[in-house]
């Protein structure tokens, strides 16, 4: 808050935003991704360790952050062909895209094997087969580090945990040492080394720890043999603070890959997406209308922002901060108020019970932490358009994503001809 500006993100009024542009609409700050971008790069070269950072681009693939990752250093973690192209798109030298996911299909593959990009994350000894026969038909070379899951839970939330025995993600860690025996051997494959993910928004280091302990003795282990391991790749998950929780800095981070893996003269990497991205977006919603409930039942605020817009609460639980724009509203007294979206699905709760100051029909608020995984998981549900984008720096914003218009959702609809006149 400042003065009669109301709130500010990255020295911006957000009123003047919200009214120029309208409401629902998100806003990435381009120097929050930079400055975080910076600081996660520094907990690991202060530690001697010059690592590869691939930004998990499906925290938020917009060109504009994907263009401000490029030029702080960044490659790209993609999970299909459509993030491979958009990565392409904004600039990313394809050496420094690794494809990771657990069904690429054929056309993926080939596109990956002509882009020649950096590595290939296999998962599962039908995928490497398949890759080999792709890659030897159109002599060409696929480097590839094989994804194991090394059955270690990263105590997150259940549906963003990725490296427990069940979870479809990777290769089952006591198959991994034939594979890469098999890998080493197979034509149109160049094996380099190793990749895994335990999962998403991690508290703690322990998990962390626990996974690059058990990567390094299979990597001291498959040299042993003989065989030529040259990079680890970390994969994402580091948390961030949403309400009050203890999110590890990044030292922590960078503390458990350098200790487990830092001495075995490997190129490490990881695939940050919320870290970089949660805290540089917010996204700004307008009240509509207030609703009265009785007496011990929170009062509804019902906004022009539902979770067609943001998926995560409906999605997730999850929470988020809620702040009204009005310099007026930043010091009132508040009470128990939750507030929902227009959606029709009593799941379209984007705050619960949230003490809030007396909203009135018109007023602004930004829903703060939303830039990965907010925009991008964004449907058009009950024919509500794309919300617009708004892209800060030093100062200056711009209109990034117009609005979607109306005709749009429905142009590429057709009406069978068997249809016309139906009903006449
Ligand atoms: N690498 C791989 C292979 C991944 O599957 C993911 C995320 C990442 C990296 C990036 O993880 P991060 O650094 O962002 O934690 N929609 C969910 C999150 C899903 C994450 C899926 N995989 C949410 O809104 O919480």
């Amino acid at each position: 808050m400042d003065g009669q500006d109301g709130l500010l993100f990255e020295g911006v009024p957000l009123q003047t935003i919200a009214s120029a542009v309208g409401t629902p609409c998100w806003v990435t700050g381009a120097g929050t991704l930079r400055r975080r971008t910076r600081n996660l790069r520094k907990a690991f070269t202060e530690r001697g360790v010059d690592i590869a950072l691939h930004y998990a681009m499906k925290a938020n693939d917009h060109q504009a952050t994907l263009s401000v990752l490029r030029q702080e250093g960044c490659g790209a973690d993609v999970v299909s062909g459509g993030e491979l192209r958009r990565a392409i798109q904004a600039g990313i030298d394809p050496a420094h895209i690794v494809f990771s996911g657990v069904g690429k299909t054929d056309a993926e593959l080939m596109l990956a094997l002509q882009e020649e990009i950096g590595q290939i994350n296999v998962e599962s000894v039908e995928e490497l087969r398949r890759l080999s026969r792709l890659a030897r038909a159109s002599s060409l070379t696929a480097r590839v580090a094989l994804r194991v899951n090394p059955h270690i839970d990263a105590g997150t939330h259940d549906k963003i945990s990725t490296g427990r025995l069940g979870d479809k993600f990777g290769i089952d860690w006591d198959d991994a040492p034939t594979l890469y025996r098999e890998a080493s051997k197979l034509p149109g494959i160049e094996i380099r080394g190793l990749a895994t993910h335990i999962g998403s928004q991690i508290l703690t280091p322990t998990p962390f720890k626990a996974a690059y302990t058990r990567i390094a003795e299979l990597v001291s282990g498959l040299r042993s043999e003989g065989l030529t391991v040259t990079m680890v790749d970390c994969g994402g998950g580091l948390g961030v603070r949403y309400r009050d929780e203890l999110a590890p800095p990044p030292a922590a981070l960078a503390g458990a890959i350098v200790e487990t893996l830092g001495g075995l003269d490997l190129q490490l990497a990881i695939e940050p997406g919320r870290w970089i991205a949660a805290p540089a977006g917010l996204l700004l919603a307008s009240i509509i209308d207030l609703k009265a409930q009785r007496e011990g039942v929170s009062d509804f605020v019902i906004v022009d922002a539902a979770m067609n817009d943001l998926a995560r609460p409906s999605l997730y639980d999850s929470w988020h901060g809620i702040i009204p724009l009005a310099p007026d509203l930043a010091y009132a007294e508040t009470a128990p108020q939750t507030v929902v979206g227009p959606v029709c699905e009593s799941s379209d709760v984007l705050a619960k019970d949230r003490l809030l100051p007396a909203l009135r029909p018109g007023d602004q608020i930004a829903v703060l932490d939303t830039g990965a995984y907010g925009s991008v998981m964004s449907s058009t549900y009950n024919s509500r358009p794309l919300a617009a984008q708004v892209m800060i720096e030093n100062g200056k914003w711009q209109i990034i994503r117009k609005r979607q218009n109306l005709e749009s959702l429905w142009s590429d609809d057709v009406v069978p001809d068997w249809l016309d006149g139906a009903g006449t």
